[in-house]
């Protein structure tokens, strides 16, 4: 697929959560190609001396224009909350592979903990546009932090919630609303669609395991090009057929976050 790098300038950025926000731009090339789960590398500058580029998942495509929500939590996304419409950005995008949605399926459980809800909006819209049936689990910190209720009731989604420290919905994590989601399905066998820290992907996928479920789940590992070169972003994934070495350890090969993934599926993922 092919890859644009496109100077734009901000329409707007705003607060939604504490310390997240969203940013839309007009970027026609990448919106009309964007799959679920791809993403951009932004570049901003704002005389930051900041050279790096910084990935984000596009979190919805209305028109030509493509939305990012981000969390603060460096230098580099609290320069990019400061900025304002009208500043300019350099995007390139869209990148990676995409989360796959297997003609057969009927049921996902879509689950997303803090800032990973953004790298699963796209993909809830292409699930509901095909009237699959699906679960949305959504998981913050606090109320507070809490991301994406309104913009998933408006595509119809009634999400379970699930807080830490209980301010709102199930008091505990959302792992634990997992385990009961998946203990109800009698007759579906789902596919289980998950972003956010690494422990809770780990938990997920050990879950899926325990039901013999699939389960994609989208990486956010550090990102250096992007572009397949720098090899800053790999994981190890298990070697097709598995297998293990003489001393009893999986046989694994490095991938690249930023080319063969962000999405993978978690049981291939060796979980450090
Ligand atoms: C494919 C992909 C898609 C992403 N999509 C989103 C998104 O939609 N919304 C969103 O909020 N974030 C997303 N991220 C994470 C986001 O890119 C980082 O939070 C951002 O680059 C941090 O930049 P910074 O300069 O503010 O932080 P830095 O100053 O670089 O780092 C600050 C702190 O954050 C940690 N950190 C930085 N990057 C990551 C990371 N990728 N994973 C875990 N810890 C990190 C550092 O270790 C450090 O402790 C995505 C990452 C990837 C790889
Ligand atoms: S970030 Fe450079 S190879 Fe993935």
């Amino acid at each position: 697929m092919k890859k644009h790098n496109l100077k734009t300038t901000i329409l707007s950025n705003r607060q939604v959560a504490e310390d997240h926000y969203l940013l839309y731009c007009d970027c026609p090339e990448v919106a009309i190609s964007a799959q679920p789960g791809q993403f951009i590398h932004v570049l901003f500058d704002q005389g930051s001396g900041l050279l790096l580029r910084r990935p984000f998942t596009i979190y919805s495509v209305e028109g030509t224009q493509i939305s990012m929500l981000y969390q603060v939590v460096g230098e580099g996304t609290s320069i990019l909350s400061r900025m304002c419409a009208g500043d300019s950005l350099q995007v390139l995008g869209p990148l990676g592979n995409s989360f796959t949605i297997d003609e057969s399926l009927d049921l996902a459980v879509v689950l997303g903990g803090g800032a990973g809800i953004a790298s699963l909006m796209l993909l809830i819209s292409a699930l509901q546009k095909r009237k699959i049936r699906t679960d949305v689990l959504v998981g913050a910190m606090n109320q507070a932090r809490l991301l994406s209720i309104a913009d998933l009731q408006k595509i119809g989604i009634q999400p379970q919630i699930a807080t830490d420290n209980g301010s709102t919905g199930h008091h505990g994590f959302v792992t634990e609303l997992l385990l009961t989601t998946l203990a109800q399905q009698k007759a579906q066998l789902p596919t289980v669609f998950t972003c956010g820290p690494y422990g809770m992907l780990k938990a997920v996928t050990e879950i899926c395991q325990q039901f013999n479920m699939p389960c994609q789940v989208a990486m956010e590992n550090r990102m250096g090009c992007a572009l397949g070169v720098c090899l800053g972003c790999v994981c190890k994934v298990r070697l097709e057929g598995g297998g293990q070495d003489q001393s009893g350890d999986l046989l694994f090969e490095y991938q690249r976050v930023c080319t063969e993934g962000p999405v993978f599926l978690g049981q291939q993922i060796i979980w450090d």
